[in-house]
């Protein structure tokens, strides 16, 4: 069973719907530790109501980028995580963090990528005049944002949506995307291939879903 360390820095609604699939038994991992940069958020109370053990590792208490990822890093290694998951973390990481979980790092982020990166996407969708945005979950790449895509998910943008509403629109698609990312990765199906991920099965290429507005 993979080990699975998750990084979070606020609400943790993904953490939470990654708990969720495992405890329903559509997730196939086991959730060792949860890593906070920030004390006080909803995701570490998440984590601990579901019983798993749970830390936060302010990046203010550090000299530097490196010193703080060392502590994360060491935190990880030391919960036996094997695999970790960025849910809303919303540090940059450096090329030396990124290159020790190379392909076994994996973050979620609110828009199609390699559309909208950074914060504000849902404002920033409505802006351009886009007629879709999405979220994706992907391999972490020292560039912000990038690396190689696993699953999105496509959501249509009506001309009365603010962000509020996208985003809500968007959030339940991540909190589905999420754990079937995870669990494709769980079962051996996802391969990196240079900038692209193949995922093995049938079930794979049907994966996208369009939700109309409502
Ligand atoms: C999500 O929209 C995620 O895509 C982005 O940050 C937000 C985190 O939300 N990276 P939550 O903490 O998982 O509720």
């Amino acid at each position: 069973m993979m080990r699975v360390g998750v990084l979070i820095s606020g609400r943790g609604s993904n953490l939470q719907s990654l708990i969720d699939a495992c405890q329903a038994g559509s997730l196939p991992i086991e959730i060792v530790t949860v890593i906070s940069n920030v004390a006080g958020v909803q995701g570490l109370e998440r984590a601990e109501a579901a019983g798993i053990s749970n830390q936060v590792i302010d990046h203010r208490g550090f000299g530097g980028r490196e010193a703080f990822e060392d502590a994360v890093n060491d935190a990880l290694l030391e919960a036996g995580a094997d695999f970790v998951c960025m849910a809303g973390f919303m540090r940059l990481l450096t090329d030396g963090f990124v290159g020790k979980w190379l392909d076994r790092l994996i973050n979620i982020h609110p828009s199609l990528l390699p559309a909208f990166k950074g914060l504000d996407t849902h404002q920033r969708a409505i802006e351009a005049g886009v007629r879709f945005t999405g979220c994706t979950v992907h391999f972490v790449r020292p560039a912000m944002d990038d690396g190689p895509i696993i699953v999105q998910a496509a959501v249509p943008i009506a001309g009365h949506d603010t962000p509020e509403t996208l985003a809500a629109r968007v959030l339940a698609e991540e909190h589905r995307i999420y754990p079937l990312a995870l669990r494709l990765i769980a079962e051996g199906r996802v391969r990196v291939d240079g900038a692209r991920v193949i995922v093995d099965g049938a079930e794979a290429p049907s994966e996208v879903l369009i939700n109309p507005p409502g």
